[in-house]
């Protein structure tokens, strides 16, 4: 299960993933835009998922992860984020950070099992009032 680099030619396959994963999904333009800033990077499996971060100096951050539903716990997530951490590790980050709803389990678990750890919360960040955690995840270690 090996994830590909994302390019900006796939704008249109990451809006219909995601609409498949968020009640408020992103649209294509939104993903043509972030696909072409200098510093967003992002692997996936086709029709399966993907997932998309964002590199600044020494850390990185998931600006979103979604899976089919379909293909669910089969562990085409861990696949994506373990990805994500080795690209962002090569381009010189220390810290893989993320945003993650306090009420999501599934997504909670998956990061507790990917190494990443609590690093705060963010209360009412979301839409709708969901408090936000923020995870961490340590590189090159
Ligand atoms: C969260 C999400 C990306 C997980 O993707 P996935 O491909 O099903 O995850 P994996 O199969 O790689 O799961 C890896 C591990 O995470 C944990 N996990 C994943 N889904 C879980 C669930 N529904 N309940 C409990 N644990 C879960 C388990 O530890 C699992 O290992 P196991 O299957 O060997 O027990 C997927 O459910 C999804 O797209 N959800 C909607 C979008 C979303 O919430 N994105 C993240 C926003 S921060």
């Amino acid at each position: 299960m090996t994830p590909r680099r994302i390019t900006p030619g796939d704008a249109r396959l990451l809006a219909v993933l995601h609409a498949g994963a968020f009640e408020r999904p992103w649209d294509e333009a939104a993903f043509e835009a972030l696909l072409v800033t200098f510093n967003v990077f992002g692997l996936m499996l086709d029709g399966q998922g993907f997932i998309l971060c964002r590199a600044v100096a020494d850390e990185a951050e998931v600006l979103t992860l979604a899976v089919a539903p379909l293909v669910r716990r089969n562990g085409v997530g861990r696949a994506l984020v373990e990805a994500a951490a080795a690209t962002a590790a090569v381009r010189g980050a220390d810290s893989l950070f993320l945003e993650v709803a306090s009420e999501n389990a599934a997504a909670l678990a998956l990061y507790a099992a990917a190494a990443f750890e609590p690093a705060g919360l963010r209360r009412g960040y979301y839409v709708g009032g969901a408090d936000a955690v923020v995870m961490r995840r340590t590189l090159n270690t």
